[in-house]
């Protein structure tokens, strides 16, 4: 049988989407301290910036008993000109039982998928996926709405977001009626037709009346062409959530980090109380222990 690997949404089916997000809601409620009888070796390569991703990997080996070896690209020989297929190689010699990875490139978790049998757990992969955060937003939508088919809006930054792709893949599966709130600029409307064409497209966030959930995406600044500042006031202006757009008293989220005053005002972020946004961080461990379980069966 081919190892597990959770390098897209499209790993998933249905089946495992809940039964990973069974787990991480009974981790989350469960009292006691869970340590596996076998230690696991577990390879954290992260070679662009996070916080929330690589410490709730961390978090959740260690939960689980596991060693967690964390590598990033100022530590690893990739900063002194190695190659990246050479470190590569370098790692999985030393035999990890996963190796969770995020890199600028989009694709690169599967292109290693491909070279070794060792499991691979995308964290993020350029502009493609982060099936983790998905599965981890799904985690704290099921603990409030268990299986009700609710409508989820996701606003923001969509072609740049690999948050969003992972989502709207998730959400799909499922069949969760989806809403996308974003300018032409930063919106792949295409290639999200070719996951569902059943999409509602929304131009503004002044007509939003119905969603139970909306979801903020974080404009992806480093993604965004050099001298696009115009891009970025102007979605400023119009896209930044404030308080008039929230009348109806949707759950909001945002997988983090926020850009302040860009995709959220600071009166929403401080003082909104149906802001999920910790609650996500906080899944994200739970979750993430449940991954590794589900990787390493
Ligand atoms: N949401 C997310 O991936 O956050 P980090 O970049 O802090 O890991």
């Amino acid at each position: 049988m081919a190892n597990r690997k959770i390098t897209s949404i499209d790993d998933l089916s249905a089946k495992d989407i809940q039964s990973i997000a069974e787990k991480a809601i009974k981790f989350k409620n469960s009292k006691k301290r869970i340590l596996e009888n076998k230690p696991k070796n577990i390879f954290n390569l992260f070679l662009e910036p996070s916080t929330r991703t690589t410490i709730s990997f961390e978090l959740a080996s260690k939960n689980l008993g596991y060693n967690s070896i964390n590598i990033n690209f100022e530590k690893s020989s990739l900063s002194k000109g190695e190659s990246f297929n050479d470190t590569m190689d370098t790692l999985m010699s030393m035999k990890p039982d996963v190796l969770i990875i995020r890199d600028k490139n989009n694709f690169s978790p599967m292109e290693i998928g491909k070279r070794s049998k060792i499991p691979v757990i995308n964290a993020g992969d350029g502009t493609n996926e982060h099936p983790t955060q998905a599965l981890l937003d799904y985690c704290v939508i099921r603990e409030i709405f268990k299986k009700k088919k609710i409508k989820i809006g996701i606003c923001g930054d969509i072609k740049h977001s690999r948050v969003a792709h992972s989502n709207i893949k998730l959400l799909s599966k499922l069949g969760y009626e989806i809403h996308i709130i974003a300018p032409t600029y930063f919106l792949d409307r295409k290639d999200l037709k070719k996951i569902n064409n059943k999409i509602i497209f929304h131009k503004n966030l002044n007509s939003l009346k119905e969603l139970d959930i909306l979801m903020m995406l974080r404009v992806q600044k480093e993604r965004i062409p050099k001298g696009a500042k115009n891009m970025m006031s102007s979605f400023k202006k119009e896209f930044c959530l404030q308080n008039k757009h929230l009348l109806n008293k949707p759950y909001l989220m945002h997988p983090g980090p926020v850009n302040r005053n860009i995709e959220i005002s600071d009166d929403v972020l401080d003082n909104y109380p149906k802001s999920l946004i910790l609650k996500q961080v906080e899944m994200g461990v739970f979750l993430r222990m449940a991954c590794l379980q589900y990787i390493l069966k």
